[in-house]
């Protein structure tokens, strides 16, 4: 197969990581992006050499940073070549009920969420376009497909993301250029362990699997997005959520 470069965004959370470790099982060449304030970096390094995956690259920035995103995008290209596959996974959690919610928490979570697809996409897209071949991958959730009290401001990003997947899907389908999303039901990251113990638990009573996603299940999902044969697969959503919930 042909090696192709990785960049996957929030690399270094949860479910960074497994699909970091995915896309390099898969053969591709991992440029793990994560945001310097949550700098573990030279600690996530070691586990991941540990585990095997020695040549990862790392690139620092705020993907609500368009500045950011067009400085992480051209460290990616200089040190590794032209980025074929961007995986926009970087998320942040702010949950109030509505009542409680205020604009900086509304704010952040859009920003985080969603704004950043426009930032990092914008500076690849065309180039895969030309290129001729391109794989986007957008981390959405269970909870933009079906909404969940708490999370307005989450649902409505992860909502959109669903959105903004299946617009760029229609303008890039005859450049073989492929852009879908997953929407991961409740994994098993410090981003859900967050949530307090008694809610975590009536949640994970709701799945019909009653257990949470281990994070390679969803980082597999991931590698056969970015495969040369899922050619064919643009625009869709793939939800893996225990059965939590369907469409
Ligand atoms: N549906 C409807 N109403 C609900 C509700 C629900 N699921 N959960 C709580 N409420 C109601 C409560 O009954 C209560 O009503 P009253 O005031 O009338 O009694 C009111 O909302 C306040 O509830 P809490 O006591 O829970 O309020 P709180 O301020 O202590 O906590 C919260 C609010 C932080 C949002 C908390 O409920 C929470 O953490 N909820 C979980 C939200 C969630 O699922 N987050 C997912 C995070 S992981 C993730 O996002 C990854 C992913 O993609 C899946």
């Amino acid at each position: 197969m042909t090696q192709r470069v990785a960049l996957v965004t929030g690399a270094m959370g949860g479910l960074g990581t497994a699909i970091c470790q995915q896309l390099a099982k898969a053969g591709h060449k991992v440029v793990a992006a994560y945001h310097p304030q949550f700098d573990n970096k030279e600690e996530w390094l070691k586990e991941m050499a540990a585990a095997g995956f020695n040549d990862f690259v790392c690139v620092g920035g705020d993907v609500s940073v368009i500045e950011d995103c067009q400085r992480m995008v051209a460290e990616a290209e200089a040190t590794c070549g032209q980025v074929d596959i961007l995986i926009n996974n970087a998320g942040i959690t702010r949950d109030r009920m509505f009542a409680k919610l205020e604009k900086d928490g509304w704010d952040a979570v859009i920003a985080t969420n969603l704004t950043s697809l426009f930032n990092m996409t914008k500076q690849v897209s065309a180039k895969m376009a030309e290129r001729g071949f391109g794989r986007i991958v957008n981390i959405s959730s269970v909870n933009g497909v079906k909404g969940q009290a708490g999370q307005t401001n989450y649902s409505a990003a992860k909502a959109g993301v669903i959105g903004f997947t299946k617009a760029l899907a229609a303008e890039l389908a005859n450049k073989g250029v492929t852009v879908n999303a997953i929407a991961p039901g409740y994994v098993a990251t410090k981003m859900v362990m967050a949530i307090r113990e008694d809610v975590l638990k009536g949640i994970v009573d709701s799945v019909p699997m009653k257990r949470l996603a281990k994070p390679e299940e969803i980082g597999f999902a991931c590698a056969y997005l970015c495969d040369e044969l899922s050619g064919f697969t643009t625009g869709a959503t793939i939800n893996i959520n225990g059965g939590l919930y369907y469409q």
